[in-house]
């Protein structure tokens, strides 16, 4: 096993003469980056600076032993750093104490050359190995979090797709569900959210009307105004959807729980559970008039398509009562801004 002449080493010794003498066997065998302190009142700023990869520490120093500077290093520290005391005392009671403080070996004064080499040269290996297992937990842990992100992802996009499929029956694009998305994340945009949350809510906005799977077509697709009996049926495609999308740990599907459950609350309270204003999730005040725009905008089996002008002026007129006002304005913001295709 080579020796690692490039490593670091840092010697805190008060004696200079005992730093000139360890300085220059180490550059006889080799090493080239050494660094000293003379100061152990400053050493740890030494060792902050030059980010040593090993400490050649006294442990008899004026002022501040070696074990307080020790515990000092040990405390900046952001990696294992082995530090090897010197000392000229051989009283296995010192020994015990600075291996108990968290010494890893010894030298004696006086120092003899070959165990001086071959002491910081097993010492070097050891860190070596240790940062090599420590870049290895580092990749495992990418690994596994972009592994996870995947799973995430399959899982969230199995849903819309599942919702999309459920929306075919009566919007035969199956593009529906997306622009609710696209739209919900820009109003989300114009009121201040942050990047993960507006994210959050393009991804989950789709799969609002996941539960209109289990209503029957001829409820679905009815083109007369809905019997009480099936006005009932439809209106649990909430409760439905969210059920479908609970317990789940993805945030993606947890939001979107949320926004299935609430999305045909009104601000005035008056929704599917009577829910009222602030109390309804802002994800879903947000699908709330995205689906509402994007429903009147777009023709259906058993409906004509409004004009983009009728239907925003719809929207601001249910300013406070249908819709929260705040997103309503944002709504208004987002679309001059995208200047939607419809
Ligand atoms: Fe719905």
């Amino acid at each position: 096993m080579a020796p690692d002449l490039d490593a670091r080493i840092l010697i805190i010794d008060d004696n200079p003469d005992m730093v000139w003498i360890l300085q220059t066997l180490l550059e006889r065998e080799g090493y080239h980056e050494i660094a000293s302190a003379t100061d152990p009142g400053t050493a740890v700023d030494t060792f902050i600076a030059f980010e040593p990869d090993l400490v050649l520490l006294d442990l008899h120093m004026p002022n501040k032993n070696g074990l307080d500077v020790m515990a000092e290093i040990k405390e900046v520290a952001r990696d294992f750093v082995p530090v090897v005391m010197l000392t000229g005392d051989l009283n296995p009671e010192v020994r015990l104490r600075a291996l108990g403080s968290g010494a890893h070996d010894f030298l004696t004064k006086p120092f003899e050359k070959t165990e001086v080499h071959l002491r910081i040269r097993n010492l070097l290996e050891t860190r070596r190995l240790h940062k090599l297992l420590r870049n290895e937990n580092e990749l495992l842990e990418k690994k596994v979090a972009e592994r996870t992100q995947d799973l995430e992802r399959a899982k969230v996009e199995i849903l819309q797709r599942l919702a999309m499929a459920s929306e075919f029956r009566d919007d035969c694009t199956g593009e529906h569900t997306q622009r609710v998305g696209e739209l919900s994340a820009r109003m989300a945009l114009v009121l201040g959210l942050s990047p993960r949350q507006v994210d959050l809510i393009r991804a989950a906005a789709p799969l609002h009307d996941i539960g209109k799977i289990a209503v029957p077509d001829h409820i679905l697709l009815k083109e007369g105004r809905l019997t009480t009996e099936e006005w009932e049926v439809m209106k649990r495609h909430t409760d439905t959807g969210a059920r479908m999308l609970s317990k789940s740990v993805s945030p993606t599907l947890r939001l979107g729980e949320r926004i299935a459950l609430s999305h045909h609350e009104r601000w005035d309270g008056t929704g599917y559970h009577g829910i009222r204003a602030a109390n309804v999730p802002l994800a879903a005040r947000l699908v709330t008039v995205a689906d509402a725009f994007d429903a009147m905008t777009h023709p259906r089996p058993y409906k004509e398509a409004l004009a983009v002008d009728a239907a925003i002026e719809e929207i601001k007129s249910e300013r406070a009562r249908q819709f929260d006002p705040s997103v309503v304005d944002a709504f208004c913001d987002a679309y001059a801004d995208m200047k939607l295709a419809v």
